[in-house]
């Protein structure tokens, strides 16, 4: 029998979304009250790459040395012990990535997610923090019906509990840095770490917890994790530069105009490029297309997008290092393919 072709990555993480959005409207019902739960719905149904879930589902077949899509995640044959709910984990990883994105954009003042307004601008204010609260506790209810074994559901409770400590952690850096000039890459790094990449560090080793691997898999697996979440970050920071609204289905340019402190900006600013300047407006509907491409122009010729492209890069080379840990494998292999895909996708 001929092997099937390897997928492409972009196809592999479709197969698994797929699934994983059958699995989310299987565990968040539209309850009453009916405006909460849409709230809450309303941008999980609204689209995501659902990439932290991918990456999930990938290192749990990695893992455990299974054909890709070859038995159900729901009934997941573990390393040691009965089969474990592996997509109960995945889903609850998606749900807190929503709960973050909700509260993201009325910290950023962003009226456009996913394609569709944010949830603060369809619904409102407050209904947004309520839907935001609940699929923040919503995740770790999901997350207790993995079914593995008590030690190993608390330890995969204690990481999704310890990301999001960090994940507000480092939403605080990321707002308090607007406010400082003299912010260093060192501060950046450790800003993202804790806003973004903990929660692709939980994606890669919870699996791994809850499957049975032993310690120095699990740390690896977060290490992975961290060094792509990163990388995935800077990449975002460049494409918030780079590329339409449109594309991207969020405003581009708002990190201009809130000031974020990026990688992009830390190096320019070394350079003599005051980033602060280049915008002239504080409201995120006014500046123009021109204003940000002024603002790109002045980053590319101090060569600041390049320097964060190339520190993405190494962090990727880094991360999938960690992947040694793994069966050699197909979806080993895909792991790899989507931590390159994190720095080079367009959106
Ligand atoms: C956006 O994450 C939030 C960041 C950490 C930059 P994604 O780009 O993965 O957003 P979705 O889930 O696909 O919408
Ligand atoms: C988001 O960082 C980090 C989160 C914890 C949600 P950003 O503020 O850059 O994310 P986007 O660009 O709005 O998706
Ligand atoms: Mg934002
Ligand atoms: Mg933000
Ligand atoms: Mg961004």
């Amino acid at each position: 029998m001929t092997r099937p072709e390897a997928r492409s990555v972009t196809e592999a993480v479709a197969e698994r979304r797929e699934l994983v959005n059958q699995a989310i409207d299987e565990d968040l019902p539209v309850a009453r009250p009916e405006r909460l739960y849409e709230a809450s719905r309303y941008l999980l149904d609204a689209g995501g790459k659902r990439l932290r879930p991918a990456v999930l589902l990938l290192t749990a077949e990695a893992l455990c040395d299974v054909e890709p899509l070859s038995v159900s995640y729901h009934e997941f044959p573990a390393l040691e012990g009965g089969p474990v709910d592996v997509m109960r984990a995945a889903v609850a990883i998606e749900v807190i990535q929503s709960f973050t994105l909700i509260h993201d954009d009325i910290m950023d003042d962003d009226d456009l997610r996913r394609g569709v307004p944010a949830v603060h601008r369809e619904y409102d204010l407050e209904t947004a923090i309520l839907a935001g609260d609940t699929l923040y506790s919503k995740a770790f209810e999901i997350m207790l019906e993995s079914g593995a074994p008590p030690e190993r559901g608390l330890d995969a409770l204690r990481m999704l509990a310890c990301t999001c400590t960090r994940i507000c952690e480092g939403q605080s850096f990321d707002v308090e840095f607007e406010r400082r000039e003299n912010v260093g890459e060192e501060e950046y790094l450790e800003m993202v770490e804790l806003k973004t990449a903990v929660l692709y560090g939980a994606a890669a080793s919870v699996p791994a917890t809850l499957l049975g691997a032993d310690d120095e898999t699990v740390k690896a697996l977060y290490r992975y994790g961290i060094d792509i979440g990163t990388a995935f970050q800077i990449q975002d920071d460049v494409l918030d530069l780079t590329v339409p609204s449109d594309v991207l289905g969020k405003q581009r340019g708002s990190d201009l105009v809130e000031g974020k402190r990026t990688l992009i900006t830390l190096h320019a600013r070394e350079q003599g490029v005051d980033m602060d300047s280049l915008i002239g407006t504080d409201d995120p509907e006014a500046v123009s297309e021109r204003e940000i491409d002024e603002a790109v122009s002045a980053v590319e010729s101090t060569g600041s997008i390049e320097y964060a492209r190339s520190k993405a890069q190494s962090l990727v080379e880094s991360g999938k290092n960690e992947l040694a840990v793994l069966p050699d494998n197909e979806a080993r292999s895909q792991l790899e393919a989507v931590a390159d895909y994190l720095i080079e996708r367009g959106y």
